[in-house]
């Protein structure tokens, strides 16, 4: 929790709200009277690109609002929901990993489909002071591949329809993308392999009605399903920059690691991070198992037909292993960029500052299509 006290007393009563439960400090001086919107994750402040797109489109519109990281433990995000609740200049918040699901019960309501894929990655305060959860991940996906980047003329895919996709994880994010993807594919399959194979399996019953062909694999069946898939998308965090917690309070990263192979890195205590010696002992310990991930990923990638696209959920870093192994393979690839701005544009525009741009007569088109672009130059 951050203890500035100085800070914490002069802040407006719903702001020192907020700061008392989570880790980073607000900036005072950003935050003013302006209308307020952030993101919920346990450390966004250190990676997220939320805050700089967000930012942009808000100073390039002229409207008066931040949007601030909220770093957040699990051990405080009930209390962060109460502090949110009463915050009367809060219009909404994004949330990401670990907290998509464990927020749901401390909200108000539910949208259907964020019920359906157990997951959140959005939730809009109401005039009335509820919280509403929503879920955007997968139309963001699906936006984001099927129409053109900006500077590009052709899309990532031209139609999903009737192809078959190899979809890598079962977490929050990769369940939002099955449920669009199911809705799209038609006659097209579906194979979803995760490390934990329930999680898989339970993801595919759920979307069984929309796609009577989806199947689980085990990760062990990825290489044999990459080479006869039309494209495949990495949704888990194998790939990842940055180190990641446990819920067990263990250090690891991902970084290293390719999606088409499994990865057991070291896990380290979080009592033994000492900076830089913690990423050397880390590799270390992890350097055999990266070794044997990579050199799987590589032989398959040379086995994937090149028409075969490779998409990644993740966007830092820019290019995973999992896309360097494709681009070097003769692969077309994509990065999650275009998801998180096609996601983080709906969510702005059509639902967390939509009261704001009706009062102010911008909810139109064209606002739309000025916050896509800025938030694409400001990357
Ligand atoms: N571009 C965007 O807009 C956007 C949006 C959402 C998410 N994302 C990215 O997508 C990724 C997943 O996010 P999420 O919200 O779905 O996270 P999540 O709910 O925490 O799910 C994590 C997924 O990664 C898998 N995983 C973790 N460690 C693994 C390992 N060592 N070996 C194999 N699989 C492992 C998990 O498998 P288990 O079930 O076995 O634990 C699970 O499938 C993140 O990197 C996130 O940044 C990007």
């Amino acid at each position: 929790m951050y203890e500035s006290t100085s800070n914490a007393v002069s802040l407006p009563n719903d702001i020192a709200r907020i700061q008392a439960c989570i880790d980073n400090p607000l900036d005072r001086s950003a935050i003013g009277k302006k209308k307020i919107a952030g993101v919920i994750g346990d450390v966004p402040s250190s990676y997220s690109k939320s805050p700089s797109l967000w930012n942009g489109a808000f100073r390039a519109l002229g409207l008066d609002a931040v949007y601030l990281p909220f770093d957040v433990p699990d051990s405080r995000l009930q209390a962060l929901v109460a502090a949110l609740r009463k915050a009367e200049h809060l219009m909404g918040v994004s949330v990401t990993v670990p907290h998509k699901t464990t927020i749901m019960p401390y909200l108000d309501d539910l949208d259907e489909q964020a019920k359906q894929i157990n997951a959140v990655n959005t939730v809009l305060r109401t005039g009335d002071g509820r919280l509403v959860g929503y879920n955007t991940d997968g139309k963001g996906f699906l936006e984001s591949i099927q129409t053109p980047q900006p500077g590009q003329t052709r899309p990532f895919v031209e139609t999903l329809k009737g192809m078959d996709v190899l979809l890598i994880g079962a977490g929050g994010a990769a369940r939002s993308v099955a449920f669009s993807l199911a809705e799209v594919l038609h006659n097209g399959s579906l194979l979803i392999s995760n490390r934990t194979s329930e999680a898989a399996l339970s993801l595919v019953e759920q979307i069984r009605e929309l796609s009577p062909d989806a199947r689980a694999i085990e990760e062990g069946e990825i290489a044999q399903a990459a080479t006869r898939v039309g494209l495949i998308i990495n949704s888990s965090t194998k790939g990842q920059g940055g180190i990641r917690k446990t819920r067990d309070g263990k250090l690891t990263t991902l970084e290293p690691y390719s999606a088409l192979a499994p990865a057991n890195p070291a896990l380290i205590p979080e009592s033994e991070y000492r900076g830089a010696e913690f990423h050397r002992a880390w590799l270390s310990a992890s350097l055999s198992d990266i070794e044997a991930n990579n050199r799987a990923s590589w032989k398959l990638a040379l086995s994937i037909p090149l028409e075969t696209g490779f998409s990644d959920l993740i966007y830092h870093p820019e290019e995973t292993v999992f896309l360097r192994h494709g681009r070097l393979s003769g692969h077309r690839t994509l990065n999650g960029k275009g998801m998180l701005i096609a996601q983080a544009a709906h969510a702005f525009f059509h639902m967390i500052c939509r009261p704001y741009l009706d009062k102010l007569g911008l909810y139109h088109s064209e606002t739309y299509r000025r916050i896509f672009k800025v938030m694409f130059e400001v990357w």
